[in-house]
């Protein structure tokens, strides 16, 4: 379908592009997380939020060539090598980490060495399959005694794009298989009539069977936690965009009218959609960016009588991170987006601006402007 570019968006993306070069300079092949005080913390790399970084140095160099910001991905892929040889410290976020560092680097410069690294994660997360409960497990015992081997959370439907691809890249259908298996339980177990989610789903590990559900990062069990919603969203889309199944892009359509129905005026979220009015409703940015890319993802696999609803939205929610969120001349701020929030029931990293904000926002910029590289697809 033709369509208009909207007017802010040249401005927003030579924005974008002036910060992160200008950032890239402290930050360099770091691991930005949450920007406390105007300046990222920087994690260890096994944390899951490492391949957020490198991805939007990707994203910018696919379109500005500047070498610079390329070679800091690459190194930031090579940091990520300690984490995936020592391998107690991997968790299901695999996906996350390996598709935005390795799977970006393959696709762009179709290096070998990083479509190995790839295919080593995608083994790695496929060995976390429950063949009796068909989920992802999703963490690793981090604590003496801990047990969480029968737990499965809806941010996971982002990892399965590592799966799909691995399938394509080697000829070999598994991984496809194992990701299909786990987006089915996502269908029976996540999803709400209503087009809201769980965040975690607990499954008897040794039957499979479902025992409970549990708050998360999500206000209580039966609220509705954003960013899971827009994990959902985005990751139901990617699952029909790998699929071709019908009930995939059925499901993630009646998250995102969830979605979009409890938004405020400005269209930014609140981070959890349920909530009593003694707590405070601060935004999350963060899942307004995730979603806002997946809508426009949708828009292209809706037909054209549908497709123009999901676009406008998630248009309108770039937009609106850009004129009411963005940092643009702020250099006391080192990021783009702000009022994202990590995790708001332990307390961390709220109202601040969050690394994967800022690279969901550049990921939607760079849809509308038509990029042709989409690390997830
Ligand atoms: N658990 C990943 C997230 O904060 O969305």
């Amino acid at each position: 379908m033709e369509r208009q570019i909207p007017e802010w968006l040249n401005e927003a993306w030579e924005s974008t592009v002036r910060k992160t070069v200008r950032i890239s300079e402290r930050i360099g092949s770091g691991f930005p997380h949450a920007s406390v005080g105007g300046t990222y913390v920087l994690e260890e790399p096994h944390w899951w939020t490492a391949g957020f970084w490198p991805g939007l140095l990707w994203l910018v160099y696919e379109e500005c060539a500047d070498e610079r910001l390329r070679k800091l991905a690459e190194q930031c892929e090579e940091r990520l090598d300690a984490v995936l040889h020592d391998y107690t410290r991997l968790d299901h976020d695999l996906g996350f980490m390996w598709t935005l560092t390795s799977i970006a680097s393959y696709k762009l410069t179709q290096s070998a060495e990083s479509r190995r690294r790839a295919l080593q994660a995608a083994n790695y997360l496929a060995g976390r399959f429950n063949l009796k409960g068909r989920y992802i497990r999703a963490w690793n015992p981090w604590r003496e005694g801990e047990d969480n081997a029968g737990l499965a959370i809806i941010d996971c439907c982002m990892n399965m794009p590592l799966l799909h691809w691995a399938s394509r890249t080697s000829g070999d259908p598994r991984y496809s298989h194992i990701a299909q298996a786990h987006m089915e339980t996502v269908l029976e177990h996540f999803i709400r009539p209503d087009g809201s989610v769980y965040h975690i789903v607990q499954f008897d590990p040794s039957t499979g069977a479902c025992v409970g559900k549990l708050g998360g990062q999500g206000y209580a069990p039966e609220s509705a936690w954003s960013r899971g919603t827009a994990w959902a969203l985005y990751g139901l889309t990617l699952a029909y965009h790998h699929t071709g199944e019908r009930k995939y892009i059925d499901a993630a359509k009646r998250v995102a009218h969830y979605f979009l129905s409890q938004l405020p005026e400005d269209s930014v979220p609140y981070w959890d959609f349920r909530i009593p009015p003694e707590v405070t409703k601060y935004r999350d940015s963060s899942a307004g960016a995730c979603a806002a890319s997946g809508l426009l993802l949708l828009a292209e696999k809706t037909g054209e009588l549908e497709a123009a609803t999901y676009h406008k939205a998630g248009v309108r929610i770039l937009e609106s991170l850009y004129r009411n969120y963005g940092t643009w001349d702020d250099h006391t701020e080192e990021g783009l987006i702000k009022h994202g929030t990590s995790h708001y029931p332990e307390g961390k990293n709220i109202d601040v601006p969050l690394i994967y904000g800022d690279y969901y926002f550049v990921e939607g910029l760079v849809r509308l402007r038509g990029g042709r590289t989409m690390f997830w697809e």
